[in-house]
């Protein structure tokens, strides 16, 4: 027996051995000039990364950098500056901030999504917004586009560095990524210290989750890092997104796995392995199939951006803790908002909020809590009047949903319309249809409280219920307390 164990032992060692330097022969090396030199030891090599491929030189990526100020508006009238040339004669201007964008795995510098961010900024501020174009390098495999994202990282770093001699200060810069463009702004900010900030797009999963620091976008890579989780379900159900926090304050909309109105998401085509899945990724990325989820962080941070959604945010140690309406209050930690503004707050940590689905995005958080004297069984509508308009019905129980005398029924309800301060309720009792169960309960059911906290108001909201009846089917309106 125990010559067993120990012939078991030698055999795993040796093994151990073996792969170590098989390993280390693989080990490969790259230069480019002024970028230095890329290796594909750790931690670049690990178990994230089924595959781990040189990058390639900037050269056989065409990295191009296009300036848009607000006297170039257009992809018509687009500026590229190079690295190398100063910002010559373009309208490049160091007294004002500096914005990159940069997008991920199989898009290009022309993509709509660009444009329009670039637009909606420049509508907001007179900035200098450069859209960095990798399209050559992005392609699928998968594994190659990620490879040459620290080339990317590093030119970024390069022209940065460059740019701050007409003027501006390391802090004036601020990149955006989309997907892989999200650790690209990760590999640009750790080679200058320190940039001013850097927002993450729902960053990408597959070969940077888990991985080092030094692999992926962390709050380390710059003074103020935001990061925007739309699509993190599983790479095993093809969610290009992480959950995993990556900066100073993650946002996690909808949950962050998956956003609404995505629902058809590749659901057909789960995997059962990482290798699989990141294969199945390559298919569909040359199938120009989208990625409903993932490509809504930009559409959310663009909204943010030109629309007046407050987008406030609410701190939470998890998606299901916030989605039981455990999390609304600012108090304490602090609320944040999600996009352009998320940098005027102090707040840190991960942060919760619902969007609609469509534009406009915006959701009205609310938390209701009902109490009645004596059991009930059936449906509770209710209809929010404020001073700017009222809200659709909002059934808040489902049929089979029985309420025990005392109990406080809480539900936590988002509303798409802005409908002011509060100052009316409709409620409505439908008894249970169930010919098993409806005759244990009476047609009646006596209201002892009311209250509702708005989320967005960080407000409390009692109404007259007290003593008052509901009659199945017959709907009855109440005020705020104190109009009783
Ligand atoms: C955010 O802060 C900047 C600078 O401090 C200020 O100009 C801007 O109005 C603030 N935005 C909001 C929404 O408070
Ligand atoms: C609802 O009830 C819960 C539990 O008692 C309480 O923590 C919460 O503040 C209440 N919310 C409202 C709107 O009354």
């Amino acid at each position: 027996m125990r010559t067993l164990v120990v012939s078991a032992l030698f055999v795993g060692w040796s093994a151990g051995f073996i792969l170590d330097s098989l390993v280390s022969k693989l080990d490969q090396n790259v230069c480019f000039g002024d970028l230095g030199c890329f290796s594909t030891a750790p931690p670049f090599r690990s178990v994230e990364r089924p595959v781990d491929l040189l990058p390639k030189s900037p050269t056989e990526q065409q990295i191009k950098f296009y300036l848009h100020t607000r006297e170039s508006p257009s992809t018509a009238s687009e500026e590229e500056i190079q690295v190398g040339s100063g910002v010559g004669s373009t309208h490049y201007s160091g007294s004002r901030k500096t914005k990159f964008l940069v997008h991920g795995f199989t898009h290009h510098g022309h993509r709509q999504w660009l444009l329009n961010l670039a637009t909606a900024l420049l509508n907001k501020e007179d900035l200098n917004v450069i859209i960095v174009d990798w399209g050559h390098g992005a392609g699928i495999p998968y594994a190659q586009a990620t490879a040459n994202t620290r080339v990317v990282g590093a030119l970024i770093a390069q022209l940065i560095k460059e740019l701050t001699l007409v003027g501006p200060s390391l802090a004036d810069f601020h990149i955006i990524g989309h997907s892989l463009g999200a650790h690209i702004a990760g590999y640009a900010g750790e080679r200058l210290h320190t940039l001013g900030q850097i927002t993450g797009l729902d960053p990408a999963d597959p070969y940077f989750q888990g991985t080092d620091v030094r692999v992926r976008l962390d709050p380390s890579d710059a003074d103020f890092v935001d990061v925007i989780h739309t699509d993190g379900s599983s790479i095993l159900q093809l969610g290009f997104g992480t959950m995993q926090q990556m900066g100073h304050v993650d946002f996690y909309p909808n949950g962050g796995a998956h956003q609404p109105g995505c629902d058809a998401d590749f659901m057909g085509t789960l995997s059962h392995t990482v290798w699989a899945a990141v294969t199945q990724l390559d298919t569909l990325a040359a199938e120009g199939a989208v990625a409903c989820s993932h490509e809504r962080s930009y559409i959310l941070y663009t909204d943010s951006v030109s629309n007046n959604c407050p987008y406030t945010a609410y701190p939470c140690t998890s998606g299901s803790e916030y989605a039981a309406g455990h999390c609304l209050s600012c108090t304490g930690t602090g609320c944040s908002e999600m996009g352009y503004n998320s940098k005027n707050f102090s707040a840190r940590g991960s942060f919760y909020l619902d969007t609609a689905s469509i534009s406009p995005f915006c959701e009205f958080h609310y938390q209701v809590n009902i109490t009645g004297r004596n059991n009930m069984d059936g449906v509770i509508t209710l209809v929010l009047q404020g001073t700017n308009g009222r809200s659709a019905n909002i059934p808040l129980m489902a049929d089979n949903e029985v309420h025990t005398k005392g109990h406080i029924i809480s539900k936590f309800i988002k509303v798409p319309n802005d409908i002011g301060t509060l100052t009316n309720i409709a409620l409505e009792y439908d008894k249970t249809s169930s010919v098993l169960t409806g005759w244990a309960y009476p047609d009646d059911w006596q209201l002892m409280g009311v209250s509702i906290f708005s989320a967005e108001e960080q407000r409390m909201y009692t109404f007259c219920a007290y003593g008052k009846t509901l009659t199945s089917h017959k709907p009855i309106a109440m005020g705020l307390t104190g109009t009783c």
